[in-house]
């Protein structure tokens, strides 16, 4: 083997693709249901729009980001996450212009320079929902049901809800005082890459995964203590739509998510099986990005889950996807007269909507039943030599056995429907 699939990224094979449209079209029809249309954005983008959105110090950006160079010499970057590029799409289009809020979803490939492991890709597809222009809180209730609502309807349990809210420019700045000092008395204890938060970022230290970070983390101040007035009342009401909604909820004051646009309602959804590291899903408001990205301000909420962290619960569960439709009809032929009708006989069955497999390469009928055999197919039409002169074909059913010849332009009519 000379070339192999790049580190951290797979081919998705024959055999899972049932999985993938599965959960594609089960995405695509709950996003109608919530009035949700479909958009797509380009792949790479101006690297800028994500240093600005995601954030400068966020891991994404300093270590996780594929950037080069065009031939033009303009910076660009495969998309890291989905939200900025719609944001980006909101304001290049006018979107403001249409009823509020727009919303939107999409499917693409995301780009991370990661350490790969279970769950844990460079490329990985994500299916995300946007609603933009709007602060009421039902909405979030709305989102957060959303999602639920997508892994319920694929037969997913035991899943859990984890929500918080990280406040808005005002308060969380007197939060991230209170946080420094908090920190300032672990400072010994703290990895490399937290010694740098705590200057630079310090919401991001309640996101590191090193065991004796997390250990300082337990004990941190939090930020639902620090909530603004209208931060808290937004977050009482949240809680009362899902309530109201029967989604259950754990309430972790110390969720903040990856990325620096977040605001108020922040969730992650958990599987049982993956630890916690390992989001099935996640998203959150994020009322200022719009602005920050040179729009008319525009509050919104968002969510994103990764399609191979969905399909990996659904085999964990042991949930199977309805199979895709595939070709049942085989059509078999002795002698070179026989291929040429075979070979048209295929065509016609394809042209009424049969799919049909063509044997090909004159074997012998033994070895062209076998093929079909194992290639799953029910029932093989066989032109014979002898049957075409009497203008007949023969049909056999692989399962029972059994045989029965009939006239050859019946064949598309009785193998079809
Ligand atoms: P995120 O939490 O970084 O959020 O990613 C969302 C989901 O994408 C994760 O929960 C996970 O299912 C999947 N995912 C992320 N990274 C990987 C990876 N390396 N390999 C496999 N799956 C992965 C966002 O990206 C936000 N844009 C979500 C959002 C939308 N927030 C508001 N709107």
């Amino acid at each position: 083997m000379i070339y192999r699939t790049p580190r951290g990224t797979q081919d998705i094979l024959p055999q899972y693709q049932a999985y993938w449209r599965y959960v594609e079209q089960k995405a695509a029809a709950i996003s109608s249901l919530f009035g949700f249309e479909r958009i797509d954005t380009p792949v790479f983008e101006a690297t800028g729009l994500f240093l600005r959105s995601v954030g400068e110090t966020t891991d994404i950006v300093e270590k996780q980001m594929y950037t080069f160079d065009d031939q033009g010499g303009e910076s660009m970057t495969l998309r890291p996450e989905g939200t900025a590029p719609i944001c980006r799409a909101y304001i290049q289009h006018g979107m403001h212009n249409l009823p509020q809020p727009v919303r939107l979803y999409y499917f693409g490939s995301i780009f991370r320079y990661e350490r790969p492991q279970a769950g844990r890709f460079r490329q990985h597809q994500q299916f995300g929902f946007e609603a933009i222009g709007e602060l009421d809180p039902a909405l979030d209730g709305e989102v957060i049901s959303m999602a639920w609502q997508l892994y319920a309807s694929l037969g997913l349990k035991g899943l859990q809800l984890q929500l918080n809210s990280i406040g808005c420019r005002q308060c969380r700045g007197v939060y991230l005082d209170v946080l420094r000092d908090y920190y300032d008395g672990h400072d010994l204890s703290l990895c490399q890459d937290c010694r740098v938060r705590a200057e630079k970022n310090p919401l991001r230290l309640l996101d590191c995964k090193n065991p004796a970070c997390q250990e300082i983390v337990k004990g941190a101040p939090r930020i639902t203590d620090y909530l603004c007035d209208e931060c808290a009342v937004h977050f009482e009401q949240v809680k009362e739509y899902l309530g109201g909604l029967s989604i259950p909820f754990d309430l972790n004051p110390y969720l903040v998510r990856g990325l620096d646009y977040y605001t108020k309602t922040v969730f992650e959804i958990q599987p049982e099986e993956l630890g916690g590291q390992s989001a099935l899903g996640g998203g959150g408001r994020y009322d200022n990005l719009i602005e920050q990205l040179g729009g008319r301000p525009a509050p919104a909420i968002g969510f994103g889950t990764g399609i191979e962290r969905i399909i990996m619960s659904l085999r964990n569960q042991g949930l199977a996807p309805p199979p895709l439709p595939r070709p049942h009809v085989y059509v078999a032929y002795l002698g070179q007269d026989a291929k040429k009708e075979a070979v048209r006989l295929a065509a016609q069955l394809r042209l009424a909507g049969t799919g049909a497999i063509l044997a090909l390469s004159d074997k012998s009928l033994k070895a062209q039943l076998k093929q079909a055999n194992s290639l799953g197919l029910t029932r093989v039409l066989i032109l014979g030599e002898a049957e075409l002169a009497r203008g007949m074909v023969l049909l056999r059913d692989m399962a029972r056995g059994e045989q029965e010849e009939f006239p050859l332009g019946e064949a598309v009519r009785r193998l079809t429907g």
